[in-house]
């Protein structure tokens, strides 16, 4: 087979959280997937970007008192440190508020236009006065109006599931101020695009784009109706790309975000010096060049990317996508993840924890090219890194190579009953596996072929071997088949694990490149000495992560950013506190405070138990979020500034009373904030 010319994009993740072990569900599937292409040969490369607009970074801007610009940058270094933490390698990461993108928004825009699928209507919406801004569904709440339940989302209720459209909200309150919104019209741009109706009922169900479950659900659901013209534009404020022709409107976040796959590819083409319409081509032969186009997403998003998305890229005359893969939801312990459980587990906390490797086998060996949602079992996780990757794999090695450190591998490939060869017989039918995104089934076969490696070093007994000089070169010769049987292995693996194939290839001096290195034993070379590949997890390692991710959220005095939010219009947003009167501010009762006591909280990465005395014997103990930063001993005599009427606090380490005031955006950077010397403890703070 001619080498094959594949692009890859995995979604672009929101600008406005921190990426989590849910999203990695799709960031370590989808970069299996191009490191098996490229090991088999294929030209393959893999774009992305951050997605950048909306009104989640706008507000998350505003509530951290910082411009857009400055809050994407973070959060774009943040996403990539995290991502080349678990290995996972883009050819290029871009961001949609690049030139690149608006220049090709442009370009769309007019296509769309010139079409004629380009209508404007006036849209109803609740507005903010104090936030001077429009309320998308998620930002306002207030009683249902078929139930009465109160403190609902304005577009369903989750008590008896009813949706309705904010305006019909009961005593609706803005959740970014806590103001009564108002109602408002505006101009909006829709596309209308029931006029490609019959298009996408031809390309969803034909030409295999989709899984024949995603296929199937759009004929029975939105196909089988007229489609709804598509809301495109948000009126100002808004932070997105303004429209061209239609000034004081924006594009909403979701027409640029997948047009940043387009521009992400763009820039890697510039920077390589390739041609961009080698790769995705536009015009009449479109379909019939370029390369292939994969896009991995999750079923959440599934519409975007196979009604709107290929909507655009038909009515600018872009290639379409040959195949969109869409997996299903990570569930931990079969529920959602839950910041109160300590299930919602940033990849940063995973980090500090335990090794990336452990979940990109555990992921792989759960993926298949179903929707079905994706369970993290924290007891299976620890038994199948233990058992298959170290008991098995990593064993392979280690119970072998220090035997031939010596004489090297034998110097003809020795006898093995056929192991190597049968193990060589499996490589089609596992590479067909990963190329299906069938990585479970791929998982199970390796597994099966590592059973029977190790079987045959249990039955030939190396260590036995070791302990007779007149048996030398059968132990040479048992040897070499066991670690050409886990070179095999590690091969197969090289996309799951590329670390553990990188160890697997310095063993020999011979690095893993090609999937067709499976067809071939290695002999006559030396072994270098074995280096430890491979730690078993310990169930301790995945408790504490587990609890450093319950106070991530859970700590009103964990000094964190805003709360993570999953959409581009899903924050569960504190009020914004637009202004605050002198009623609002004495309510605060600060006082000065003498820290009496300080200790360690050993269960807990960030938390100090402090004692605080107000004076008098007003004792307080409060927890603080600061142990990165300050040692016990750093605080102990020392005069803070605490809240001394919030409502206390149970915590799982005890009851917090109080808070310690502190500057600092978190993380190395807090400061604790003390009066000059001369205060007394129990002083008000005015
Ligand atoms: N910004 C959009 C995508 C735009 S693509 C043109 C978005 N971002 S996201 O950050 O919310 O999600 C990024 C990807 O991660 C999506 O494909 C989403 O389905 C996936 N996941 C987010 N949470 C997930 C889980 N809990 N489980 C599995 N995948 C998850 O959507
Ligand atoms: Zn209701």
């Amino acid at each position: 087979m001619p080498p094959r010319k594949i692009l890859v994009t995995a979604a672009l993740p929101y600008a406005n959280g921190h990426i989590h072990i849910g999203h990695l569900v799709e960031y370590i599937q989808t970069d299996i997937w191009v490191r098996f292409q490229r090991l088999r040969g294929h030209e393959c490369v893999f774009v992305c970007a951050d997605d950048t607009h909306g009104t989640a970074v706008m507000i998350r801007a505003r509530q951290e008192h910082r411009g857009e610009a400055a809050l994407i940058a973070d959060m774009r270094e943040a996403h990539l440190r995290d991502f080349a933490g678990f290995d996972i390698e883009f050819d290029n990461y871009s961001s949609t508020n690049s030139d690149e993108n608006r220049v090709l928004c442009g370009e769309i825009w007019a296509s769309l236009r010139a079409a004629g699928l380009i209508v404007e209507q006036e849209v109803t919406q609740l507005f903010d006065v104090q936030a001077g801004t429009f309320l998308a569904d998620r930002f306002v709440k207030g009683t249902c109006p078929r139930c009465g339940a109160p403190d609902q989302y304005g577009d369903n209720c989750e008590k008896c599931n009813a949706t309705y459209s904010p305006a019909e909200l009961q005593d609706p309150v803005s959740t970014l101020t806590g103001s009564k919104p108002e109602l408002r019209s505006a101009s909006h741009l829709f596309v209308r695009i029931e006029s490609l109706h019959a298009f996408l009922t031809e390309w969803t169900q034909t030409g295999g784009h989709l899984q024949t479950e995603v296929a199937n659900s759009l004929k029975g659901h939105f196909l089988g109706e007229p489609l709804r013209d598509w809301d495109i534009s948000r009126p100002a404020p808004y932070f997105g790309f303004e429209i061209p022709d239609s000034p004081g409107n924006y594009w909403y976040v979701w027409f640029d975000a997948p047009i940043g796959y387009i521009a992400s590819l763009k820039e890697w083409c510039s920077r390589t010096g390739q041609t961009f319409d080698d790769w995705w081509p536009r015009g009449d032969d479109a379909a019939v060049r370029g390369a292939e186009i994969h896009h991995f997403i999750g079923k959440d998003i599934t519409y975007f990317h196979t009604l709107f998305w290929p909507a655009m890229l038909h009515s600018a005359g872009f290639k379409l996508p040959d195949r969109v893969h869409i997996h299903g939801f990570l569930t931990v312990g079969g529920e959602k993840m839950s910041k109160s459980k300590g299930t919602f587990v940033r990849a940063a906390t995973y980090l500090e924890h335990l090794d990336a490797t452990y979940l990109r086998y555990y992921y792989a060996s759960k993926l298949t090219p179903k929707l079905d949602d994706i369970d993290l079992n924290l007891e299976e996780f620890v038994n199948k890194v233990n058992s298959d990757l170290v008991g098995k794999l990593v064993n392979l090695a280690s119970r072998t190579a220090r035997f031939i450190e010596q004489t090297g591998l034998s110097a003809t490939y020795p006898d093995d009953g056929g192991l190597f060869a049968n193990s060589a017989g499996e490589s089609e039918n596992i590479a067909a596996a990963f190329d299906a995104g069938d990585f479970n089934g791929a998982m199970r076969i390796i597994m099966g072929l590592a059973d029977r490696a190790n079987k045959y070093v249990d039955e030939q007994a190396p260590w036995n071997l070791k302990k007779d000089a007149a048996r030398a070169a059968e132990l040479q010769n048992v040897c070499t088949v066991a670690l050409n049987l886990f070179r095999q292995l590690a091969v197969y693996l090289a996309p799951v694990l590329p670390r553990l194939a990188s160890q697997a290839g310095d063993l020999f001096n011979r690095p893993i490149r090609r999937w067709s290195e499976v067809e071939e034993p290695l002999t006559g070379l030396p072994v270098r000495p074995f280096r430890h590949m491979l730690t078993r997890v310990e169930p301790a390692r995945v408790q504490a992560m587990i609890s450093a991710s319950t106070e991530d959220t859970s700590l009103g005095d964990t000094p964190t950013n805003a709360p993570p939010a999953d959409g581009p219009e899903a924050l569960a947003a504190e009020p914004l506190v637009a202004t605050c009167t002198i009623d609002d501010f004495v309510k605060v009762d600060l006082r000065v405070a003498r820290v009496v006591a300080a200790e360690d909280v050993p269960d807990s990465n960030k938390l100090l138990r402090l004692t605080l005395s107000l004076g008098g014997d007003d004792r307080r103990q409060v927890f603080a979020g600061i142990k990165g930063v300050y040692r016990p001993d750093d605080l102990r005599g020392r005069l803070v500034i605490c809240c001394a009427n919030l409502a206390p606090r149970k915590m799982k380490f005890g009851v917090s009373e109080g808070m310690v005031l502190a500057a600092g955006a978190g993380g190395k950077e807090i400061y604790v904030l003390a009066p000059d010397s001369g205060a007394k403890p129990g002083q008000r703070v005015h």
